[in-house]
């Protein structure tokens, strides 16, 4: 199943991020599982325990399913100072959801970050590639619902 990543790479320590990477993006929950896990371990012999060290090192993977749309708030003092509090009580409010969770229909996880280096549009988030900046609760709630809107 990963062997078409494998195949991409030299069996070399240095390839873990960039197989990592690769799987997760490939995974329509943008996750790595354990399976995957003990493959990359298999492969790069590695022990699955420092595989895993690893990712929850890096904020960018998750070992957990994820919903289709990521979003990633900024919560570091620039935009903090701007109000990320307020978007992101409104994010949770909209979507029902906890920081690290994905919402029941699978259509969204919510997730902080730290500086995404867009300062001075703060508060600023990101949703999968696409950045978001200037947010307003208003603003939030529209993008929110036009990425819905797009699913029907
Ligand atoms: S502090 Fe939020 S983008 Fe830099």
């Amino acid at each position: 199943m990963y062997e078409s990543i494998f195949k991409k790479y030299t069996p070399e320590r240095e390839n873990l991020i960039y197989i990592l990477h690769e799987i997760q993006d490939n995974h329509p929950q943008q996750y790595i599982s354990e399976e995957a896990i003990n493959a990359v371990g298999k492969y790069l012999r590695i022990a699955p325990s420092h595989i895993f060290g690893v990712l929850t090192f890096y904020t960018m993977f998750s070992t957990k399913p994820r919903g289709k749309h990521i979003i990633r708030l900024c919560e570091s003092p620039p935009c903090f100072l701007k109000g990320s509090d307020k978007i992101i009580a409104k994010l949770r409010e909209i979507l029902n959801v906890r920081v690290g969770e994905t919402t029941i229909d699978n259509l969204f996880t919510l997730e902080i970050c730290a500086c995404l280096g867009v300062c001075g549009n703060a508060p600023v988030m990101m949703i999968n590639e696409d950045v978001y900046g200037d947010l307003t609760e208003d603003k939030v709630e529209a993008i929110i619902n036009k990425l819905k809107g797009e699913e029907k």
